[in-house]
């Protein structure tokens, strides 16, 4: 039988392991507060910035939203991040990619405060994890992280195929997964748009991530019999739905989940859990600084 990993049942364990740490934090005067920015009006975005302020009030996080006009100029998204970089109360805080075309995000990201880099994609924390010293780990390869260990996958010595090279995901959870600790030590592969032949990539893998960004390209001709693989991909996909859209991974989940010993949804795998991290790293930047 195939297992189907639940994000949602994993995601939720660890917003209940958080509320306590959360509550002594509050008792000691540190309640912790998360700030989310978002610049424009992509409606994606706006539902994602949604659920982060939901899922703080769930876990008793304080939470601010500031929103920025799409047109204004980027010193006033600059501005924000100068303002949130001072404020006591926010102890961590994330800028929603994507930003307008006119807004560098890279210098973005550069501008906020390494401390209070919850998304953990600052320089700075990108040189620390790579380095084996992470101070924040990136939400979804973090996420994906638990997930697998959540389903009793131990990695090391396995062979992980990664679709996807992104800033995001690709790349950190790569650094992530060789590294030499209890949750690394696996041999990693990371394919991209150029590779050739991505079929036999994921077929010699014991373990496949697919975090590309393209609807159902991974299916079951491409995976070994008792893969497990976890699908990063949120792709809206228009649809005969009462929105118009609905929502697909990378992978086409009828074919693999035929071969795979282990695989997640979309949605309700890694989704859920890139917002529970987000609130780990909230709780841990406030941890840090009211040390
Ligand atoms: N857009 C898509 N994923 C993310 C994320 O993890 N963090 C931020 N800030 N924006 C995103």
């Amino acid at each position: 039988m195939t297992e189907i990993i639940d994000g949602n049942a994993v995601a939720s364990e660890i917003r209940e392991e958080l509320t306590g740490a959360i509550e002594t934090l509050a008792d000691a005067g540190a309640r912790p507060g998360l700030a989310t920015v978002l610049m424009g009006d992509d409606p994606a975005s706006q539902t994602y910035v949604n659920m982060k302020q939901r899922d703080c009030e769930e876990v008793g996080i304080e939470s601010v939203h500031v929103d920025v006009e799409g047109d204004a100029p980027p010193s006033a998204l600059y501005e924000t991040i100068g303002n949130l970089n001072e404020d006591p109360a926010v102890h961590g805080y994330i800028v929603q990619a994507p930003v307008p075309d006119h807004v560098d995000y890279r210098e973005v990201i550069r501008r906020v405060d390494p401390a209070k880099d919850v998304d953990g994609f600052h320089p700075e924390n990108v040189g620390r994890l790579v380095a084996g010293d992470a101070r924040f780990r990136p939400c979804t390869p973090h996420g994906v992280q638990k997930l697998l260990e959540s389903a009793d996958v131990d990695i090391e010595g396995k062979d992980v195929t990664i679709v996807g090279r992104s800033d995001i995901v690709g790349k950190p959870l790569a650094n992530l997964l060789i590294q030499k600790a209890e949750d690394g030590n696996a041999t990693v592969t990371v394919c991209h748009s150029r590779t050739d032949d991505l079929g036999e990539k994921t077929r010699n893998a014991d373990i496949v991530v697919a975090a590309v960004g393209v609807p159902e390209l991974i299916d079951g001709s491409m995976i070994s019999e008792d893969t497990v693989v976890i699908d990063v991909g949120v792709n809206r996909v228009e649809a005969d739905t009462e929105k118009g859209y609905e929502l697909v991974g990378d992978v086409d989940f009828e074919s693999t989940e035929e071969r795979a010993s282990a695989i997640t949804p979309v949605p309700g795998g890694v989704g859920p859990m890139t917002r529970a991290m987000l609130l780990y790293n909230t709780v841990k930047a406030a941890s840090l600084q009211e040390e």
